[in-house]
């Protein structure tokens, strides 16, 4: 395995629910070290394509390559042995325990004693503290338990984590959508800093100006296809609204955008 082939490789990636097509074809590639935007309407199909990334759905046809190698995960915790994780802002944690017991859920430092597992909570704390402090994050205490910090902490905690033990691409679906500026603007920096350490990202957001701050590269994705797939210093917030809504926006075609604030046509949409 060669550093030029990308990190992810998506080979006609489709997926039906029924009669309904949500994918129906998906081509496309996340290199290492990459921050790729995902873009499109509700309902695009966004959220199907990051779960059948990380094992979390099967595709109806189509073929993945990852780290060189097919892959077709039946559970996200094939995905998340092979490096693939979904960071979510708090689902994956345990409220319940602290920020250290978090961080090593499943793979604690012990020591035996006459035989039996010791925990090295200093050991670990050390770890975790490391962790942290390469990432600039700052959690006010280690052993603060996970209920009682914002929901930013929480996602610097889930992505310090993965980087930790070792994750080639992490997926983050609305990662800030529940976050204020200041936190959104931390984790955006967080991002870059994920990436730079030869990590690949995808993240889905709404908000253009996210996927121009911290985005590489722009894939549009609508009605089930790839509708764009650009590099962010080489295309506009214009371009990619154009390519999300399939040039429809000054027309009434079946999937124009909804958020265009015009009245005529919301007022035909409400009488549908
Ligand atoms: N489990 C499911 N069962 C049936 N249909 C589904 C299921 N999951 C998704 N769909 C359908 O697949 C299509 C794509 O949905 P998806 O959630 O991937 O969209 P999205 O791009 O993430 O949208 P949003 O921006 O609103 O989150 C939609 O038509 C949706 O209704
Ligand atoms: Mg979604």
């Amino acid at each position: 395995m060669t550093d030029a082939q990308p990190l992810l490789k998506l080979d006609g990636i489709a997926r039906n629910f029924g009669a309904i097509e949500a994918l129906r074809g998906i081509d496309m590639h996340v290199d290492r070290g990459e921050v790729l935007a995902l873009l499109g309407d509700n309902g695009a199909g966004k959220s199907t394509l990051v779960k059948i990334i990380a094992g979390g759905l099967r595709p109806s046809a189509g073929r993945m390559l990852f780290d060189g190698a097919p892959r077709d995960f039946a559970t996200p915790a094939e995905a998340k042995a092979a490096g693939i994780e979904t960071v979510y802002q708090d689902l994956s944690l345990c409220t319940n325990a602290d920020v250290v017991a978090n961080f090593f859920m499943g793979r604690e430092i012990t020591r035996r004693v006459l035989g039996i597992p010791i925990l090295q909570e200093r050991a670990m704390e050390a770890v975790v503290a490391q962790a942290m402090a390469e990432a600039g994050t700052t959690i006010p205490s280690l052993r603060t338990n996970v209920e009682n910090l914002s929901g930013g902490q929480r996602q610097a905690i889930e992505l310090n984590r993965f980087v930790h033990w070792g994750g080639k691409l992490v997926l983050l679906d609305e990662p800030f959508a529940a976050l204020g500026v200041e936190q959104t603007r931390r984790g955006l920096a967080m991002i870059r800093q994920v990436a730079a350490r030869g990590i690949g990202v995808i993240v889905i957001t709404h908000i253009m100006a996210q996927a121009f701050a911290v985005a590489d590269r722009i894939v549009v994705i609508r009605q089930g296809r790839v509708a764009g797939d650009v590099k962010s210093n080489q295309t506009t917030p214009e371009a990619v609204i154009e390519m999300i809504t399939g040039g429809t926006l000054s027309g009434a075609g079946p999937d124009r955008d909804r958020d265009t604030h015009d009245p005529a046509s919301e007022t035909e949409e409400a009488r549908q």
